[in-house]
């Protein structure tokens, strides 16, 4: 995976983006090699993925501008296929995903950074969807994820404007969940991800799963995929021992996955 660094420690995945001298720009290579990362990952069983881009400036840059710019429709229609493809795959993934976004996260970078369960920025990052001052769409979910995110009206001014927004104005409008230094965010990520790695696999992967698929059906069609999420959990080793520990006032053993 020539373009996304893996790494693999206390049951966390980094997957850093990795092609520093386009500022991390998405072409179809690195699509494909971050469509492998995800696979190793689910493959690995690991617990929580931590998505960063290499370097100080960039998380991602944006789809590649150069690739793009001779594209024929039926090209462009199956890069964004190919983007769609493996952001939803990471979306659906039943692992937590975090993105640490380091610096510029714009176009296909906020797209990605948007197909992450939860958004950690530094106080340098930068968002936004220009894509309309390159004469296209986002072609990444970006004309869906940021209104299911932030809401149309807000989503709206960034998509018709392209205009740029800062860290705080992220947070304020809740597209990320917390700004830190930019020397403290790889530490608040990971710091999360082992709170998060701590939890009973099990238990966490129904948990996505359940809000995942509840999301977008209506609430008693959910609240029945949180039924059945609810019961998956029970008769597991990690339900049985964490309970038992409770009950008998003992600290419970380290989750085991089963
Ligand atoms: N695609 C290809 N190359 C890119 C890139 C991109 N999205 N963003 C940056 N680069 C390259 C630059 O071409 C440059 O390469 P060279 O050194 O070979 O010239 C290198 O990265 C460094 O970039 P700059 O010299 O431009 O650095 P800067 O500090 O002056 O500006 C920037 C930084 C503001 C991020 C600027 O690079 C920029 O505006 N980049 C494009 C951002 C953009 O429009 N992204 C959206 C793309 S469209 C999209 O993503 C569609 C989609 O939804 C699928």
């Amino acid at each position: 995976m020539g373009n996304v660094t893996f790494e693999l420690a206390d049951h966390i995945a980094t997957l850093t983006i990795d092609r520093e001298r386009a500022l991390n720009a998405l072409n179809r290579e690195l699509l494909a090699d971050l469509g492998a990362a995800i696979e190793l990952a689910r493959a690995e069983r690991v617990r929580c993925i931590v998505v960063t881009g290499a370097g100080t400036r960039a998380f991602v840059a944006g789809a590649d501008v150069g690739q793009m710019a001779t594209m024929t429709r039926r090209e462009a229609a199956a890069f964004s296929e190919l983007g769609n493809r493996v952001f939803r795959t990471l979306e659906r993934l039943p692992i937590p995903s975090i993105a640490a976004v380091n610096g510029y996260a714009l176009g296909g970078g906020c797209e990605l950074a948007m197909s992450c369960d939860i958004r950690l920025a530094s106080t340098r990052a930068v968002f936004a969807q220009p894509e309309v001052g390159l004469g296209i769409t986002p072609g990444f979910g970006g004309t869906q994820r940021l209104a299911r995110l932030v809401g149309a009206g807000i989503a709206k001014e960034l998509l018709f404007s392209g205009r740029r927004i800062d860290a705080a104005r992220a947070r304020e409008i809740g597209l990320v969940n917390d700004v830190v230094e930019p020397e403290a965010l790889m530490d608040a990520a990971l710091g999360l991800a082992r709170e998060i790695a701590a939890q009973a696999p099990i238990a966490v992967r129904a948990t996505k799963e359940a809000l995942t698929l509840g999301q977008h059906v209506d609430l008693d069609t959910a609240l029945g995929v949180e039924v059945a999420q609810f019961a998956s959990c029970f008769e597991t080793n990690d339900q049985r021992g964490a309970m038992a520990a409770f009950v008998e006032k003992r600290t419970p053993a380290p989750f085991e996955d089963n």
